[in-house]
C-alpha cells in the first residue's frame, strides 16, 4: 500500500509571457512548484512531476531542492512530450506509477501553490476525494456534479457545459485522490472527443467515480487558486503574505508596516521580533527572540540570534549573526559570514567568509573577506583585507584584543598575534607577533612656511 503524488507541471503557461516555466515563477521567493512539493506529507511512496515545457530548468530546480533537503519525499520526473491534456499527463505516468507500486494516487497542479499542508494531508489520507470550491463567478473552471448523497457524479469543463451546467457554482479545484487501479483503468479508456480535443483528466475521474465512491471537499478558494498570469501571481503573493503575517503576529511578532514587508514561507521568527517597514526575509531565515530588523533590510538564507539589532538598509545573505550583535546601518554581510555574540558591524562594512568572535568590532567602512578575527579585536575605519591576488583567495587571521588602526591594508595571507597593535595607515605584508606594534609609515616631515610658498607660486593666471 503506497500513496504516490503526481504533480502536473508540463503546461506552457502562455499567459505568463515568460521564458521561465510557469511552475518556477516565485511566490515570496519560492517557486510555485516548490510550494506544492513542500506540502506533501512525509512517508509518501514518492512524487512524480510531469514536465515538458522548460523541462531542463524544472529538472535542474528539482535537483537543487533535493540536494538542499527541501523535498519531503523522493521525486522523479516524466516527460509528457507534446501536452495533449491533463488526462494525457497522467496517462504518461502509468509505467512510473506501476514501478513505484502505487495503490493510491494524489494529483496536484504545480501552478496551484497555496493549498495548505493540512488540506494536502487530508487528500493523502482519503480513499477517494476531489477538492472543490464554491465561486460566485465560476468562469472557466470545470463544474462539479454531485449525486443526492454528495458523492461525485461528474465534472464538466466550461467549454463543454450546457447552460444549466454552467450555472453550477461548485467548481473543480483540480486536486484529487483516487485508488490507482480504478484511475488506471479509466485513463486507458480516455478519448479526446470534446470541445478542446484534449484528453481530460476530469473524464477519467468521473469514470472512476462510477466504480468507487469519490467524496467532494469544499475548500477556501485561495487554497485552490491557480497562477496563470502575472496578475494572478501578484494576487497569490498578497494572499500568501497575509497568511504568513497572520501566523507570525499570532506568535508575537510585530510588523510595523505589514503591507511593505515580505516574509517567505521558510522563515521562522521567535517572539518579540520587530520588523520595520520594507523588510524582506527570503529563503531559509531564522530570527531569534527580541531581534529588531531595521527598515529596508533584505535577509536571505541566514540565522540571526536573539536580541540582535539590525539597523536600516542592510543586506544579509548566507550569514550567521550571534546574540546581541549590532549590524548596520548600510552593512553587507555576504556568504560565510559568522558573527559571534555582541559583535558590532557598522556602516559601509562588507564581510565575506569572515568569522568575528565575541565582542569584535568593525564599525566603519571596511572589507573583511576570508578572515578570522578574535574576541574583542577592534577593526578601525577603512581597514581592508587584501584577500585576492587576482587568481587565488588568501586568509587573514587576527588574534584577540588586537587594535587594527584606521586605513590599514592586510595583505593576505597574514597572521596577527593576540594583543598586537597596528598603527593607522599600515600596509601589513608580514605576520605580526602577539603584543607587537606594527607600523609601515614614511616618516613625516613638516616644512616650515612650505604651504605659503606653494600658494604664492599657484597665483591664478
Ligand atoms: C483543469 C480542469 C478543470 C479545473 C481546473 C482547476 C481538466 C480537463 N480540467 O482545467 O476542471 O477546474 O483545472 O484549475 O483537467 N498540464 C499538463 N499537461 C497537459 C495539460 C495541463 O501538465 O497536457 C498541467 C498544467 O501545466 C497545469 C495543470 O495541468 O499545471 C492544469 O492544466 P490547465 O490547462 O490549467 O487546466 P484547466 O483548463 O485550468
Ligand atoms: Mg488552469
Amino acid at each position: 500500500m503506497s500513496t504516490v503524488a503526481v504533480i502536473l507541471a508540463a503546461g506552457l503557461g502562455t499567459r505568463m509571457k515568460s521564458r521561465l516555466p510557469k511552475v518556477l515563477h516565485p511566490i515570496l521567493g519560492d517557486p510555485s512548484l516548490l510550494w506544492v512539493l513542500r506540502t506533501l506529507p512525509q512517508g509518501l511512496g514518492g512524487a512524480v512531476v510531469v514536465v515538458h515545457h522548460g523541462k531542463e530548468q524544472v529538472v535542474a530546480a528539482l535537483e537543487a531542492w533535493q540536494k538542499a533537503g527541501l523535498l519531503p519525499c523522493p521525486v522523479s520526473t516524466v516527460d509528457q512530450g507534446e501536452p495533449l491534456g491533463t488526462g494525457h499527463a497522467v496517462q504518461v505516468c502509468i509505467p512510473e506509477l506501476d514501478r513505484l507500486g502505487a495503490s493510491r494516487v494524489v494529483i496536484l497542479s504545480g501552478d496551484v501553490p497555496l493549498t495548505t499542508a493540512a488540506t494536502v494531508a487530508r487528500l493523502c489520507a482519503a480513499e477517494a476525494l476531489l477538492l472543490a470550491m464554491d465561486l460566485p463567478t465560476p468562469g472557466s473552471y470545470g463544474r462539479v456534479l454531485q449525486h443526492g448523497d454528495g458523492r461525485l457524479a461528474g465534472i464538466v469543463e466550461a467549454k463543454d457545459a450546457t447552460p444549466a451546467q454552467l450555472a453550477v457554482q461548485r467548481v473543480n479545484g483540480g486536486a484529487y485522490a483516487l485508488p490507482w487501479p480504478a484511475l488506471r483503468k479509466a485513463l486507458l479508456g480516455l478519448t479526446n472527443d470534446n470541445a478542446q480535443k484534449e484528453y481530460y483528466l476530469t473524464d477519467a475521474v468521473a469514470a472512476a467515480a462510477a466504480e468507487v465512491r469519490v467524496a467532494v471537499d469544499i475548500c477556501d478558494p485561495q487554497e485552490l487558486a491557480g497562477m496563470n498570469s502575472r496578475m494572478d501571481q501578484a494576487e497569490l503573493q498578497a494572499w500568501a503574505q497575509r497568511r504568513i503575517q497572520r501566523h507570525w503576529m499570532a506568535e508575537g511578532v510585530t510588523f510595523l508596516h505589514p503591507d511593505s514587508i515580505q516574509v517567505g514561507p521558510r522563515v521562522t521568527l521567535d517572539r518579540d521580533v520587530f520588523l520595520e517597514a520594507g523588510v524582506t526575509l527570503e529563503g531559509a531565515v531564522r530570527v531569534g527572540e527580541g531581534t529588531r530588523i531595521g527598515q529596508g533590510t533584505v535577509i536571505a538564507d541566514s540565522v540571526l540570534g536573539a536580541g540582535v539589532e539590525v539597523r536600516p538598509y542592510c543586506v544579509i545573505e548566507q550569514a550567521q549573526v550571534g546574540n546581541g550583535a549590532k549590524v548596520g546601518p548600510f552593512a553587507r554581510l555576504r556568504e560565510g559570514t559568522d558573527l559571534g555574540e555582541a559583535v558590532h558591524i557598522g556602516n559601509f562594512v562588507e564581510t565575506k567568509k569572515a568569522k568575528l568572535h565575541r565582542g569584535a568590532k568593525a564599525n566603519h567602512l571596511a572589507y573583511l573577506g576570508d578572515a578570522e578575527i578574535g574576541e574583542k579585536t577592534n577593526i578601525g575605519a577603512g581597514v581592508i583585507t587584501c584577500n585576492y591576488d587576482g587568481v587565488n583567495k588568501h586568509k587573514t587571521s587576527i588574534g584577540r584584543n588586537v587594535f587594527v588602526g584606521s586605513d590599514t591594508q592586510l595583505v593576505a595571507p597574514v597572521t596577527i598575534g593576540d594583543g598586537a597593535l597596528i598603527g593607522a595607515g599600515t600596509t601589513v605584508t608580514a605576520d605580526v607577533p602577539g603584543d607587537a606594534l606594527a607600523l609601515s609609515r614614511v616618516p613625516q616631515t613638516s616644512k616650515e612656511g612650505g604651504a605659503a610658498r606653494i600658494r604664492a607660486r599657484q597665483q591664478k593666471k
